[in-house]
């Protein structure tokens, strides 16, 4: 009998809802189809730095279908702590040979590596380099991982935003208000295109169009003229200023996110439609939450199959959904082409038929 494998798993990046869905797929395949051990890797590639390395056994009770509805990751993650440039006395150092001793220490067969495209290209640098057979699985809420439609934890985000315009709606009605809704997605407007048609945005920017102000308090006063008396705005987080400047936020540890257009954008449009405007900026509960159904499908198809490429010995790939199916690719596809919205998306053609202002015209 060949000897009983050992694979490792981990989550990379910024959290989203599913990924313990996915641990928990990985999991059930791994123990139930093929025989082997699961570890799971504390905190991404920082739990691979630890000594001792920090790993905890997973099993069918610690990684049970119970795992599918919940939030977050049991296993940690983080967003900061590039190996290869590791901050370190005010500059960085590369601690690439550190988090490859961790995993020959672990005694992996393989690693299976959930993240999104930053995570990845570290993740597979670092096979690269200590030659470990890894498979990569996208996840998060941006949507912005080449060659999958679907990536974890979008869909849940697209919700929460969708059901944040559906509760603004009838209070910007009462008020005859315009809402700004700020939703995130790093440089691309995928949350906010989705969520704003399904929830009846009468605006949506996004980053990967650029807008004019005129054009977007002109169509505001127009409907408030011709059809109702309030407007939602919803913006993604990267679209820039009137100036064409990005707008983030500085944090006390020194690095920046986006955040802070939809206030720039709601007074821009308060002067220049006379409307009262209010903001609100949805932030991190687009991450939180129980998964959607749909969240908890993809996670369940990317962990069985990730395990599936460990056993047919098929590594440097990227598990992705196209058309209906679970299908791989060479890993590379998650970051050599920024999956933005293009102008003939079908959802920029749907919004523009819908009657949606996307700013341009
Ligand atoms: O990439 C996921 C994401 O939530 C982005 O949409 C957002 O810009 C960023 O992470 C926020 O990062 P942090 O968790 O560091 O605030």
């Amino acid at each position: 009998m060949p000897p009983r494998k050992t694979i490792g798993v981990l989550t990379s990046g910024g959290d989203c809802a599913g990924l313990n869905a996915v641990i928990r797929a990985v999991v059930a395949r791994a123990v139930l189809g093929h025989g082997w051990r699961v570890l799971g890797i504390h905190q991404g590639t920082h739990g691979l730095l630890r000594r001792p390395v920090e790993a905890t056994p997973l099993d069918l009770h610690n990684a049970n279908p119970s795992m599918a509805r919940m939030a977050g990751t049991i296993l940690g993650t983080t967003n900061y702590g590039d190996p290869f440039a590791y901050p370190a006395d005010g500059g960085v150092t590369d601690r690439s040979e550190e988090v490859i001793e961790g995993i020959r220490l672990l005694g992996l067969d393989a690693l299976i590596g959930i993240g999104g495209d930053g995570s990845m290209a570290i993740l597979r640098r670092l096979a690269q380099q200590g030659g470990i057979p890894f498979v990569g699985i996208p996840k998060t809420i941006d949507n912005d991982v080449g060659a999958t439609e679907s990536s974890v934890g979008y869909h849940t985000a697209v919700m929460v935003a969708t059901e944040a315009i559906d509760r603004l709606q009838p209070t910007a009605a009462s008020h005859d208000r315009v809402m700004v809704l700020e939703v995130m997605g790093r440089d691309s407007g995928h949350i906010a295109l989705a969520a704003g048609i399904a929830g009846g945005a009468d605006v949506i920017l996004v980053p990967e169009i650029p807008y004019s102000l005129d054009v977007v308090a002109a169509h505001i006063i127009r409907l408030r003229q011709a059809e109702h008396n309030f407007a939602i705005v919803v913006v993604a987080e990267a679209v820039r200023d009137n100036a064409g400047a990005r707008v983030e936020r500085r944090h006390a540890l020194g690095n920046a996110t986006y955040g802070g257009i939809g206030h720039v954008l709601g007074e821009a449009l308060a002067r220049m439609t006379g409307a009262e405007t209010r903001v609100t900026v949805l932030g991190h509960v687009q991450r939180g939450g129980q998964p959607t159904w749909d969240d908890r499908l993809l996670a369940c198809a990317f962990g069985v199959h990730a395990v599936d490429l460990v056993a047919e010995g098929k590594f440097d790939r990227l598990v992705v959904w196209q058309n209906r199916r679970v299908l791989d690719v060479p890993l590379i596809a998650a970051f050599d082409r920024a999956p933005l919205l293009v102008s003939d998306d079908t959802l920029v053609g749907i919004a523009r038929g819908l009657g949606i202002c996307l700013g341009d015209r």
